[in-house]
């Protein structure tokens, strides 16, 4: 049977069949589980449905399991993009969406070995996979993600902001990693297939994006430390709304004097997996205390910014707008590096360089930027129990102007000079 998006709804036999692996006990944990922080696993299985598609990745043109012995059949509706609204997306209160995980239909998946490079993936069934107990990312963290969104226009067309930027980070932590990667072609073949295939859950426009969630893991089995013998390239999608529970409301930081989130010939210029474990302690006491985040200092001196759990720190004095460099030890944010570029363009002088904890506290403005937060307002500094505000109790007229600038060219609301949004249609 076939799956064509020109058609209103079809309906697709599946099947699903029972894997009986011998000589190897297999774990099947569900993608989230790596990234998010689900402590009990519950592994029913899902079979791996083999998905292939056509070249205008939207339809899926062929399914197989690749074996007919002992299976069992289920039935799949597929709304089709085509079809009348209604039935197009899916039935959810957009109007509500915070940035919390929500399955969708179909997740990419493609394997390689230690050695080899990946070749072209398949679009599964979203469900969980298996992993043996001895998987290089279960033991030994070697793990990478990427987040990027797609956004739903006005008139119809779905926008990708600067994907190949991701496809190029995720090579350069492959390398620091040990791990291989897919080229920037197949990371932008896999993306869009996957968006495609699960476009009836990006929101109406206005509403919020689908966060894209590509994973690289050593997926084979080691037990001495090395890396992996077998690597997944994954990506799963969830629509999403605001990252902070304030919104688009500014936000309050605690500067963190104690935990480094990175060293210096470290990790932390990569997005590597467990980087984000190694912050869940400072943050969890952070907002135990109110806060919304917390801001780190160079695990050095002390005294010069790096950036928040995840996303980067910009403070505003007059007519400059400074950042702290890249040097190994701060994510290079594919949004902190639009927004030095619109900010230039909107005539802002703009700085990368070392920023120290003096010049955030004596600032005109803070914000910081990440595809998951956008440009969010910081309302208030906290550092060594002294409390610092910004403005008054508004958003900065500087982190305003940027946020309307960088949305509206995420959203196709501006026209796009710079060329950095890949339309899908
Ligand atoms: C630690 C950290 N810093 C900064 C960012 C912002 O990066 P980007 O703008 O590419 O999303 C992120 C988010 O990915 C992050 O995890």
């Amino acid at each position: 049977m076939v799956l064509n998006r020109h058609c209103q709804i079809q309906t697709l036999s599946l099947h699903s069949e029972e894997i009986m692996e011998s000589g190897a006990i297999l774990t099947r944990v569900h993608p989230n589980l790596l990234n998010l922080s689900r402590t009990s696993l519950n592994f029913k299985f899902v079979s791996p449905i083999q998905l292939q598609k056509q070249s205008h990745f939207g339809c899926i043109s062929n399914y197989s399991n690749g074996n007919n012995n002992n299976v069992n059949s289920l039935r799949l509706r597929v709304a089709s993009p085509t079809s009348n609204l209604a039935l197009e997306v899916a039935d959810i209160d957009w109007d509500n969406l915070g940035f919390g995980f929500m399955p969708t239909d179909y997740m990419y998946i493609t394997k390689c070995s230690h050695g080899d490079n990946f070749s072209e993936g398949e679009l599964q069934r979203f469900g969980n996979i298996e992993l043996s107990p001895s998987a290089g990312i279960l033991n030994y963290g070697q793990g990478l993600f990427e987040g990027l969104k797609a956004y739903r226009t006005d008139d119809g067309n779905i926008l990708l902001f600067r994907p190949e930027e991701n496809a190029l980070r995720l090579r350069v932590g492959a390398e620091r990693m040990c791990m291989p990667s897919p080229t920037v072609e197949q990371f932008m073949e896999a993306v869009k297939a996957t968006v495609l295939a699960n476009e009836r859950w990006i929101p109406p426009p206005g509403k919020g994006s689908l966060y894209i969630r590509p994973l690289l893991m050593g997926s084979g089995a080691v037990l001495g430390l090395a890396p992996a013998p077998e690597y997944t390239f994954l990506i799963y999608v969830s629509p999403v709304g605001n990252y902070f529970k304030e919104g688009l409301a500014p936000i309050n930081l605690i500067v963190e004097t104690e935990m480094h989130r990175a060293t210096p010939g470290g990790t932390g210029g990569v997005k590597t997996i467990g980087n984000y474990a190694a912050v869940l302690k400072a943050q969890g006491a952070a907002k135990a205390k109110g806060f919304s985040d917390v801001l780190y200092l160079d695990s050095v001196h002390k005294r010069y910014l790096e950036e928040v759990s995840s996303c980067n720190v910009f403070v505003v004095k007059g007519n400059v707008i400074s950042t702290p460099a890249i040097k190994g030890t701060i994510l290079p944010g594919i949004t902190r590096k639009s927004i030095l570029d619109v900010a230039l363009n909107q005539g802002f002088k703009v700085e990368e360089r070392l920023v120290t904890i003096d010049e955030l506290l004596d600032a005109d403005e803070v914000f910081c930027t990440g595809t998951a937060v956008v440009v969010s307002p910081v309302g208030s500094i906290t550092y060594l129990n002294k409390r610092v505000t910004y403005g008054s109790d508004g958003v900065g007229r500087v982190s305003e102007q940027l946020y309307s600038a960088l949305t509206s060219l995420q959203m196709g609301l501006a026209e796009d000079k710079m060329g950095w949004t890949v339309e899908l249609k």
